[in-house]
This record gives C-alpha cells, sequence and structure tokens, in this order.
C-alpha cells in the first residue's frame, strides 16, 4: 500500500503546483492558486516524513527535528508575510529565495559528506588531501552543480535583501565585472576539473569550490543598481529553482524535481519579461548601466522644452467631475505614498457621477512584477477596471482626462521619440493621445531611470504637485463638495 501511496503524493503534489502556478496567473483564482499548491506540496512533504523508506527499510526518523523545523519555519514565515509592506516585498522575496539556494547548497554538502564518509578515516587524514571513490558519476555532477548553483544563490540574495532595505551598502570598485568574470570562470574550470578527475580529487578542493562560489554571489550582485534589483531577485529565484531541482535527481524525488524545474524556468520567463517590458538587455542589467546616470533636477519649472504648467486641486476636481472617461495610470509614487484607498475612493465617487474609470496597467510600473495590480487589488479596485498596456492605449484616444499618479518612465515620450535615451524603445502608455494629462508627483524630479520627462512640458499636460495620499484625499473631499 505505501507503494503507492508514496508516488501518488508526489503526483498530487507535482499536479497541484503546475495547477496553482497556472491559477497565480489571474487576480481571481491566485489567492487559490497559491492554497492549491501549498495544499499539494504539505501531502507529499508528510508523506516524505511518514512514508519513505531507505533502501534497508529504514524511515527517516528524526521527527522530532523534523517538526521543530517546520514548526519554527512556519511561524517565522506566516509572521513575516502578515508584517510585510507591498513596497518592501521585493527584499523578502529575496530573503526567502536565499534560503532556498541555502537549502539546496547543505543538501548537497549533506550529500557529499554522507558519500564519503564511508571512507576509511586514515585516508581522510592524509595531509587533509583525501580521495574519496565511491560516488557515482552522475550522482557527483548533481552534487557540485546543486552546490555551486545554490550557493551562488544564496550568497546572491542575501545581498540583494541587504541592498534592497539598506542594511547593506552599495560597493564597487574598478574592473568589478572582470574579476567577477574570472571568478566565475576558475568556478566553472574547478567544476569540470573536479568532475572529471573524480576518483583522485580532494576533499578540500570541494569546499574550495563552495567558498568561491559563495564568494561569486556576493560580488554578482553588488555592483547591481539597487532599483534593478527585482530583476536580479527573479534571476536568482531562477538559479535556485535549478539546484532545487538537482536536489530532485539527487533523491530521486519526482515532486522535488517538478517543482523545482518549474520555479526554475517561471524565473527565467519572468526575468526575460521584465526585460523586454524595459527594453533591456539581461546583460545590461546585469552590468547595471540604466539607472546609474541620474540627471540631476531640481524643482526648477524651466527647461530647454518650455515652460510647465500647474493646475489646481479644484480645476482638477472640475475636470473629472465633467469628463465621460478618466483613465488613471498609477506608478512607483502611488505605492510609495500607499495612495491605493484615496485612489479607489475616487475612482467610486467619480463612477457616482456618472464618469467611466479605468486604469492603465503598464507591465513595469512600480519596482516588481504585478506592483500595480496588488496595490489596486489591495484597495478592492475590480480586476476589470485594469486595463493592460495594449488595451489601455487602444481606448487612450477616446479618453477625456488621464491622471497620473506617481509614474514618471513609463509614460516618457522619449522612449518613443528619442533614439538616444537609455529608455528608447521600452514600450509605454500613450497618454497624450488623451484630451488632457494631469500629472500628479511631488517635484519636477526625474524617476527611476534618472532621465527628463518631456511629457510634463507639453501643452496638453498640467502638473498637479503633492504627495499622492494628500492630492487624492483633498480631490475627494473637493468632488464630494460638487
Ligand atoms: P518612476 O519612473 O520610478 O517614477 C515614480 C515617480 O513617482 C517619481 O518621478 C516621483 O517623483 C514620484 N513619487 C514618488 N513618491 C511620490 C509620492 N509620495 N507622491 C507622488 N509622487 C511620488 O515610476 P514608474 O513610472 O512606475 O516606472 C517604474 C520604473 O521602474 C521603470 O523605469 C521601470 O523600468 C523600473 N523598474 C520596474 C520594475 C518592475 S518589475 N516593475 C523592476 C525594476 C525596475 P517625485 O519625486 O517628484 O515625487
Amino acid at each position: 500500500m505505501t507503494n503507492i501511496i508514496l508516488p501518488l503524493s508526489y503526483l498530487i503534489g507535482s499536479i497541484t503546483f503546475i495547477l496553482g502556478l497556472k491559477m497565480l496567473s489571474h487576480p481571481d483564482s491566485a489567492r487559490r492558486g497559491n492554497l492549491v499548491a501549498a495544499a499539494g506540496m504539505t501531502i507529499a512533504i508528510l508523506a516524505t516524513i511518514f512514508l519513505y523508506t531507505d533502501e534497508a527499510g529504514n524511515r527517516l526518523g528524526n521527527y522530532g527535528w523534523i517538526f521543530g523545523g517546520l514548526i519554527i519555519g512556519s511561524i517565522v514565515g506566516t509572521l513575516a508575510a502578515k508584517k510585510v509592506q507591498m513596497t518592501a516585498m521585493p527584499e523578502m522575496v529575496s530573503l526567502f529565495n536565499g534560503m532556498g539556494g541555502a537549502c539546496a547548497m547543505l543538501i548537497s554538502i549533506i550529500e557529499f559528506k554522507h558519500h564519503t564518509t564511508g571512507i576509511s578515516p586514515e585516508l581522510y587524514e592524509e595531509a587533509g588531501t583525501t580521495i574519496f571513490t565511491i560516488i557515482p558519476g552522475t550522482l557527483f555532477i548533481t552534487i557540485i552543480l546543486g552546490m555551486v548553483i545554490g550557493s551562488v544563490s544564496f550568497a546572491g540574495s542575501i545581498i540583494a535583501w541587504g541592498k534592497l532595505n539598506g542594511k547593506i551598502k552599495d560597493f564597487s570598485f574598478n574592473g568589478q565585472h572582470i574579476i567577477n568574470l574570472l571568478l566565475l570562470g576558475v568556478i566553472t574550470v574547478l567544476t569540470i576539473y573536479i568532475v572529471a578527475a573524480r576518483p583522485a580529487i580532494t576533499i578540500t578542493l570541494f569546499y574550495t569550490v563552495l567558498a568561491l562560489s559563495l564568494v561569486y554571489g556576493i560580488l554578482f550582485v553588488f555592483p547591481i543598481g539597487g532599483a534593478d534589483m527585482p530583476v536580479v531577485i527573479s534571476l536568482l529565484n531562477s538559479f535556485t529553482g535549478v539546484a532545487a531541482a538537482f536536489g530532485g535527481f539527487l533523491y530521486n524525488n519526482p515532486v522535488m524535481l517538478t517543482g523545482g524545474i518549474l520555479v526554475g524556468s517561471a524565473g527565467t520567463i519572468l526575468t526575460i519579461l521584465m526585460c523586454k517590458a524595459m527594453n533591456r538587455s539581461l546583460k545590461n542589467v546585469l552590468i547595471g548601466s540604466f539607472g546609474g546616470k541620474k540627471v540631476s533636477s531640481g524643482a526648477s519649472g524651466t527647461k530647454e522644452q518650455g515652460n510647465y504648467k500647474e493646475i489646481s486641486l479644484n480645476d482638477t476636481a472640475v475636470l473629472m467631475a465633467y469628463a465621460q472617461k478618466v483613465m488613471i495610470i498609477p506608478g512607483y509614487g502611488l505605492a510609495v505614498a500607499q495612495a491605493q484607498h484615496a485612489c479607489h475612493e475616487l475612482e467610486k465617487l467619480l463612477n457616482d457621477k456618472g464618469v467611466e474609470v479605468f486604469y492603465g496597467i503598464h507591465p513595469v510600473a512600480g519596482r516588481m512584477p504585478g506592483h500595480m495590480n496588488v496595490l489596486l487589488a489591495e484597495a478592492d479596485v475590480p480586476y476589470e477596471k485594469l486595463l493592460e498596456m495594449e488595451d489601455a492605449n487602444d481606448q487612450m484616444g477616446s479618453v477625456n482626462v488621464v491622471m497620473i499618479l506617481g509614474a514618471n518612465d513609463v509614460v516618457n515620450p522619449a522612449a518613443k521619440d528619442d533614439p538616444g535615451s537609455p529608455i528608447y524603445g521600452m514600450p509605454i502608455l500613450e497618454v497624450e493621445k488623451a484630451e488632457h494629462v494631469i500629472v500628479n508627483k511631488r517635484s519636477m524630479k526625474p524617476g527611476y531611470a534618472g532621465i527628463e520627462n518631456e511629457l510634463f512640458f507639453r501643452p496638453k499636460t498640467s502638473m498637479l504637485f503633492g504627495d499622492a495620499k494628500k492630492v487624492l484625499q483633498d480631490l475627494v473631499s473637493e468632488l464630494k463638495q460638487m
């Protein structure tokens, strides 16, 4: 019976993981998808703990340690997830991802030790350069690759976490990229050497590769611009998936293998999509050229493009109240201001006055994938009101008022018109097709890409300065009085 239940539980774990991932792609089913995948994994984990037996028929045992770890991990994870602010989500993902990488690394180290402890102690002691001979080739490749990838992911994710929450300061030196490449080269050569010369390899060399991989993970993430971290985290996430898949091979565990492969491929696809939506190559993100060159810009309104004009709260309220169709474009500033509830209130008020209101969502608005969708979902904005960029652009011609809330780069016309711009080629929300454009931000400072936005100086555009939350609350009060 056990023979059937264990593989069956792995099958359930694998299928629910795939279904859960699919369900995550729509906000209506995302919560359920998460639960379905978690339930499947719980079944697979419990089945492994209680039903798995080795070739000699021994069960896992060590239940105190296993459940102690499970309970502590669950408490810490639940509290962290409940406490985290939306804008701090990338750093939490990074930390959790780092733990996944650490697990993959530890699995490899433990399995390496496990397969080498059969050798006689005398051999171990021979000048600390003991030979191991009993690890089969494929198993050994799996162990060493899992260790290298897992440790790079662990060290890199911890640095990314520290950089995002300000605990670790940016650190770079001339020629860092060359040193990184050299280090990667040394790790690759040593790994190939260890695998090729397996029966005569020193244990010291194994741990040298481990140490170099940890150093590489640190140096690889250090020079990357802080705001590029979401792309790097997604890349590291795919590394962890691959490292976990090696663990699946190692233990011949199908659910670990499926989970690892899915996380690895999902992370890779997400990395590619994020780069595409920013019109940047992965190489460009890793070398960190964009976002590095900040253009200094004060609150001065006079630019080569001309002057900008301001609009009052009262005029904005009138313009919106008498519009037929309003499109709200949320951006990073809306998330920083935590103005999503005030924004939803404005939308409801306008609806009550017979104004049609939609949201135009740019794929990389904010600082993480789906940032605006999650932010607005938190304020119970109906999902049908969220238009993807292409649909929003199709409708833009019939919009009377576009209200840009804390967004900048994603509406910058330089992406279309200026081949010299670092964001040239990035698809944008074409807000100028609308009748009026109102931009809410606190100053004339640039956004993430560090470049001027000519939109602010164009004839259709009016600036409404102030913190997004305060401005929206004041607008709501104005509208209520109308
Ligand atoms: P940004 O271009 O970063 O612009 C945000 C604007 O919000 C700033 O210009 C800022 O101007 C304003 N702001 C900040 N705090 C505010 C507040 N409290 N109230 C009102 N306004 C406030 O944002 P975006 O248009 O959303 O574009 C996102 C950028 O991040 C893109 O360049 C994208 O490539 C990049 N990026 C995105 C991702 C993902 S996956 N989403 C990942 C990495 C990088 P003031 O300072 O003048 O207020």
